[in-house]
Order: structure tokens, then sequence, then C-alpha cells
């Protein structure tokens, strides 16, 4: 922690350590970066009463005000972009110049949605009769829950926190026991803006089960949002039915990414690496397998060997790293098992990726891959890409569908026709064509199917945290 400019920020950390609490690990060297007071459950009962208290007055700032605070928000989360970044690569490996990346990233949602705050219009309804005046109104849903993931730690918050203060929400957010530091660096920064201590609040523990289980049934809690792998996700979906919140789930995803015979290789390669293995492969619109037409895949494929062999594995912290740790070493075991299995099941490892030290681990390139396999059905969350043959454009449709993931998919075509059908028919929330990376906070994001219910971002992102209420005005004459 040394390593950040800010005095505030030390001494804020400094103030949260405790010798006995929970550990935050760089996962690119295995060093302690900080131990952490843990969040009692116990205390969860008062904080989330604070929460409701404090929206109660939120709600009733004008949207103009609520809007102002979280600009001033922005503004700080700028002025703080390089030690943000520096805590983002320090706890969660990806290479600094990606860290920079998500903080503007993550930054722009709480710009977005400062904006978006002076925008939650209702309606006027022409009445069915004349002695009748029919309108709707949006108000705020009340006190929110997030649960966010490690893979994103500022811009999972932010896509929820942004759009829930500025629709005049609260937010208790548990972000992952992974990576806390840059939560806490996040939420005092909005502290620091003006947002009410216990509006927005955080909980820190490595009871995931215990604190999900809690802020998913509270009845005070009106809404939950969550952030992570599918098997969660159905767990707070099941929790939350009990006390019929609302709920917004962005799950797990299996992102095909197809490359027609008509394609630009050389877009459609870069547009790959992007989408592969951006975060070390471990964001949830990864592309997961990739299809390319029998008739270019030899080419495709050598172009694509010499571009993974300059990416460079190591420690984010320094320039040339394009690829980081994976964050931790179950998540390594299990990605080699995924490889392990396949191979058995006839794929073929055809680039030369070494044994890495740690968490590192070399991109795994496999070929002789039939849609059958079990990693073709499988979120990989890895540097590791299965390439699969096609003939033609009913069979590479079919495979691309045959998931019960519904995310994000790609595919790279010159053809309007296909352009035009393959986005109208692939069964997922998002599409990428000839593009591999499409997040913004100005287009909605979500998916159908088991990845999720929902968006974030974009205007449809303002609609999750706000109720519309209808008022019928009768006896007009
Ligand atoms: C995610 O992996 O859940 C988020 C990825 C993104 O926002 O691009």
């Amino acid at each position: 922690m040394q390593l950040l400019r800010s005095e505030k920020l030390k001494s804020l950390f400094e103030s949260l350590s405790s010798p006995e609490g929970i550990a935050v690990i760089n996962p690119a060297t295995e060093e302690e970066l900080l131990r952490l007071k843990p969040s009692l459950l116990m205390e969860l009962d008062e904080q989330i009463e604070q929460c409701r208290i404090a929206q109660q007055d939120w709600s009733k700032l004008a949207a103009k005000e609520r809007s102002l605070i979280l600009k001033s928000w922005f503004q700080l989360l700028v002025e703080h972009a390089d030690d943000i970044a520096t805590i983002i690569t320090l706890e969660q490996g990806k290479p600094l110049a990606e860290s920079r990346g998500e903080v503007a990233y993550g930054a722009s949602f709480v710009e977005w949605f400062a904006e978006e705050a002076k925008r939650a219009y209702g309606e006027v309804i022409p009445a069915p009769s004349m002695d009748r005046r029919l309108s709707t109104i949006k108000q705020p849903v009340g006190v929110c829950a997030a649960i966010t993931p490690w893979n994103f730690p500022i811009a999972m918050i932010t896509r929820k926190a942004a759009p829930a203060l500025a629709a005049g929400c609260g937010m208790i957010v548990k972000p992952s026991e992974l990576t806390p530091l840059t939560a806490i660096a996040v939420v005092d920064l909005a502290h620091q803006a003006g947002i009410p201590k216990a509006l927005l609040s955080l909980v820190i523990s490595e009871q995931a089960a215990e604190f999900g289980q809690l802020l998913s049934t509270d009845p005070r809690i009106k809404k939950i949002s969550f952030t992570g792998s599918t098997r969660v996700g159905k767990i707070l979906l099941k929790q939350a039915s009990d006390s019929v919140k609302a709920v917004s789930m962005e799950l797990g995803g299996n992102a095909p990414f197809i490359v027609f015979d008509d394609a630009d290789i050389e877009s459609a390669i870069n547009g790959l690496i992007a989408s592969k293995f951006r975060n070390a492969g471990q964001t949830c619109v990864c592309t997961n397998r990739l299809y390319v037409h029998e008739s270019i895949k030899d080419e495709f494929v050598a172009v694509l060997l010499d571009k993974v062999s300059a990416l460079q594995v190591g420690n984010g912290r320094e320039p040339t790293i394009t690829l980081g740790p994976v964050i931790t070493m179950a998540a390594k075991h299990r990605l080699e098992a995924n490889i392990d299995q396949a191979v058995q099941e006839g794929a073929v490892i055809i680039n030369q990726p070494q044994k890495l030290p740690g968490r590192f681990m070399e991109p795994v390139l496999l070929d002789n891959i039939e849609q059958g396999m079990a990693i073709v059905q499988q979120e990989l969350f890895g540097p590791v890409l299965p390439i699969i043959t096609f003939e033609n454009d009913e069979q590479v449709l079919a495979m691309a569908n045959d998931t019960e993931y519904g995310l994000a998919c790609y595919f790279y075509t010159d053809s309007l026709k296909r352009i035009i059908k393959f986005s109208e028919c692939l069964d997922y929330g998002m599409v990428g064509v000839n593009e591999g990376i499409i997040s913004t906070e100005v287009a909605p994001f979500g998916g159908i199917k088991e990845s999720g219910i929902g968006r974030e971002g974009a205007k449809q992102g303002m609609d999750e945290y706000l109720e519309t209420k209808y008022v019928c005005l009768g006896g007009i004459n």
C-alpha cells in the first residue's frame, strides 16, 4: 500500500487493518497486502436499518441535487485514477493498463447515471374516458443490496451503485473478499463526495453464503443485484423469492466467437485476442469457444498462433505484461483439469504453453474439438481457447446456440445478410458484430436464458432501481 499517492487512502487502509483479519493477497506475488477487520453478521441488522433511514432522506432530495453529488464522486474517481488502478492490479492481478481502463470504465457509470438521475420521467397516458387523467411517476425501489465479483473490482460496484443512488435508493455492497481494497477506496470517495455513509456502505467478509442469505431475505431490502456464477445466482433468486424482491442477475456466459469465410481475418484475430485474453480470460463476456469456417481455418490458426505467442504473462505491474495471473490457485487447477479432460476426449494443444509457477498460466489453444465435449459447455474463465470448425451457417448457428447460457456472442463477416440473420437468431443478450469488445456505460449489458435477468448500464440500468407508479385521477367533469 506504500505505492499509493494519497495519504488519506493510506491512513484509511491502516485504520481498517487488523492482525487477525481477512488477508488480501497479491495474486502475482503471493504477498499479503493487508489484513482487514471483517464485518460482523450481528451488525448487519443495524446497517440495514441505518440505510433505510438514510434512503428516506436521500429520496427526498431533488434529482438535480443527487446528480451533483454523483458528479463530485465521478470527479474524485478521476482524480484518484492512478491509485485505484494500482490497487486493482495489486489485489486482482490484471495489467496496469487494463486497470486504468477499468477505472475509466467504472467511473463512466457514475458520470452516466449522474445525468440519468435527472431523466427518471413518468408519462401522461391518454385516458379512455374524459372524466379521468392518467399518469405514471417513477419512484426509487428503496434499500438495495449488491453482491459483486473480483474480476472488475470497481466497475461492478459502480454499475450497480450509481444507478441505485441516482434513482434515490440506498445500497449495501458486499464486494468479493478477494478484492475488498478497491471497494473500500471507491466507497470512501463516494462519502467524500457527499453520499451519506449509511446510504452506501460495505460488508467485508469471507462469510459469503451467510451474508448473501441475510441480504437476500431481509424484508427491508427491496432489491438484490448480483454479478457472479449462475450457481450462486440461483441460490440468491430462491432466497429472494420469499420476500418477492426485485432482482438483477448478471450470471455466467459461454460466448461463441464465429469467424465466417468472408471475414477480414486480421480484424477478426484482433477482436478475438481482445475478447478472449482481456483480464486473462476472466470476464463473463470473454470468448469461450471459437468457431472458424473450415475453408479459412489453417490460415486463421497460423496468424492466431503468432499473435498469441506475443502475449506476455507476468506481474501486471510491469509495463510490458499483457496477461496477469489467474485469480487463485484453485482457479488454475480447475482450468488445468478442464484442459486434461479435453485432451483425454481427443483435443490437441497446438501452441507450446510453458508450465508457469504460482497463479500464472500461458494461453492454451485447443484444436480437434467436437461440439459434444465438456469443454464446449463449461464457462472456462481463463486463458484457454477451444477451436471448432464448421461447414455452413445453419450448423454454426445451432452449435453457437447449444448452451444454457445467453450472455454475449461475437461474429465476423462481410455479408449484410449474415449480419442481420445472425444478430437476430443468436440467443444472446449482447451481440458483437465485427467487434470483440462491446461493453460501455451507454448500452444495456445483460443476458438471457441462465445468464441472467435485467440490464445494467444505459437507460435500462436506471429502470432496474425504479418502480413505476400509476396514478388515476378521476371525477373530472
Ligand atoms: C463481467 O465480466 O461481468 C463484466 C464484463 C464487462 O463489463 O465487460
